[in-house]
């Protein structure tokens, strides 16, 4: 029967099966890289510039914050009297506690900005066209699970900080009609951040996310290769395929290296933040949402809470109605579909930069529609007529640059989209630095 075991073993393998120990590893280590991976990949698609590791990145953070998540939990304890202790003795009796807490603050925060960047560069090479129009938009709901993330493990802390933020985000869920107050209560477990919102959030936190997430990515890594990887522009003639062992895998394995030194070396110079314990009775001034939301809460300045939060989700649904909007599959893989393209993005981009923070000064010390239509109901003064404004003025962006730039349809999108993306950069920055007492505008110290 000797020669039907080997047999059996020859047809599973195609070959003899690894002799020794380190063999056998490697073989293993191979095969789950190859369920990952194709085992060969177009030579165009290893090129970092085309994805600049922002996908891959992302998925290292997430398994490091499962990994330094799950440490955390060891020390951790989800009451209010003991959870802040609990986190100061992290800090300075648990050895690399620190280390610990600092890796995984400052990688979930890098992962808001390497999701947010993978976006923008999936969006920009074309990468929704197609059948990868459904991983775009499973895309879209990954960046609402992370930025979940984010914001159920703000709380844990309860220090100030943590206390003030999400009182303050989960306040602009009130705002939503219907539903917001009852979403509201349900998160907090009760009419404000408590002993039942710290639990629920822990919860959500170390439970219900991962297991989300887990599942979230490993779909979304399935459909990047059922839809046959990377996005890349139709090739002219033909093209050249590299192994995955070991030219992607060595490309990872260098990114990775790379990503995971810079955090530890940041880690340990920049700790994590802990303010004072929570005190429900002392609210900061200013009391600011996490930053990544600082952008929405900037928009709260200037409109009515319904609006501020009606211009976001218009946002996020013209996300994911831009598979549908732009059809120019002949651009797919190409930076900004074209040469114009990429300079009707840039000019986008130069726009938003001037005119969002003009506007936003213009708004602080001149535009005063409530006042100047006193008759009016706020809902419009404050709400509707700046939604239109704003909307109005997203669609002249969109116009002006296709007549102005001569851009396709395509490309003016690709300008529009820099736009936005522009501008919410200028009101995060300036919720983040320019937001003094009262949320007042301050220049320096
Ligand atoms: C934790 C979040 C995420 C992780 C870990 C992740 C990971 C990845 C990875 C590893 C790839 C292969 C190419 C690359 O490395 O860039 C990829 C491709 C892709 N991702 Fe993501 N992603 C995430 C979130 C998103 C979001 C927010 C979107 C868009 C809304 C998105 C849409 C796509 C699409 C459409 C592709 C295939 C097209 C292409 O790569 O050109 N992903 N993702």
């Amino acid at each position: 029967m000797a020669w039907l075991t080997d047999l059996t073993h020859r047809l599973r393998f195609r070959r003899s099966p690894p002799a020794d120990e380190r063999s056998r590893m490697r073989a293993v280590a191979n095969n789950l890289i190859l369920h990952l991976h194709p085992t060969r990949v177009p030579a165009p698609a290893l090129r970092f510039t085309h994805t600049w590791g922002l996908g891959g990145i992302s998925a290292l953070l997430s398994v490091l914050l499962i990994a330094t998540g799950v440490l955390l939990m060891f020390r951790y304890d989800a009451s209010i009297e003991r959870a802040y202790p609990a986190i100061q003795t992290l800090e300075t009796v648990v050895p690399f506690g620190a280390l610990l807490r600092g890796l995984h603050h400052w990688a979930a925060n890098l992962l808001v900005v390497t999701v947010v960047l993978h976006l923008v560069r999936v969006f920009l090479t074309g990468g929704f066209f197609g059948e990868r129009r459904g991983n775009w938009l499973f895309g879209l709901g990954l960046l609402l699970l992370v930025l979940a993330f984010n914001f159920t493990g703000y709380l844990l802390p309860w220090d100030q900080l943590a206390f003030w933020a999400i009182t303050v985000g989960t306040g602009l869920l009130d705002y939503i009609p219907v539903l917001g107050k009852a979403v509201a209560t349900f998160l907090l477990g009760g009419p404000e951040v408590g002993q039942a919102a710290l639990r629920n959030f822990y919860a959500l936190h170390v439970a219900v996310l991962p297991a989300v997430l887990v599942l979230a990515l490993s779909y979304h890594f399935w459909r990047v290769r059922k839809d046959g990887g990377v996005a890349l522009p139709e090739a002219t003639g033909p093209v050249e395929k590299l192994t995955t062992i070991p030219h992607l895998v060595g490309v990872e394995l260098g990114v990775a290296l790379v990503t995971l030194a810079g955090l530890v070396i940041f880690a340990m110079l920049v700790p994590a933040p802990l303010e004072a314990m929570a005190n429900p009775a002392h609210p900061p001034n200013p009391a600011k949402a996490a930053w990544y939301f600082l952008g929405v809460q900037e928009l709260l300045l200037h409109m009515h809470p319904l609006a501020a939060l009606a211009l976001s989700t218009i946002g996020l649904l013209g996300l994911a109605a831009v598979p549908y909007w732009d059809r120019e599959a002949s651009a797919i893989g190409v930076l900004g579909r074209s040469a114009r393209g990429r300079e009707v993005a840039l000019a986008g981009l130069l726009l938003s930069l001037l005119v969002t923070p003009a506007l936003v000064l213009l708004d602080e010390w001149w535009l005063d529609l409530p006042g100047w239509l006193p008759g009016w109901p706020t809902l419009i003064a404050n709400g509707l007529l700046p939604l239109l404004l704003s909307l109005g003025g997203l669609a002249a962006v969109y116009w002006g640059l296709r007549r102005a730039l001569r851009a396709r349809h395509g490309e003016a999108l690709v300008g529009l989209f820099s736009f936005v993306v522009g501008a919410l950069l200028v009101l995060t920055v300036i919720g983040i630095f320019f937001r003094g007492p009262n949320m007042a505008l301050v220049f320096g110290t």
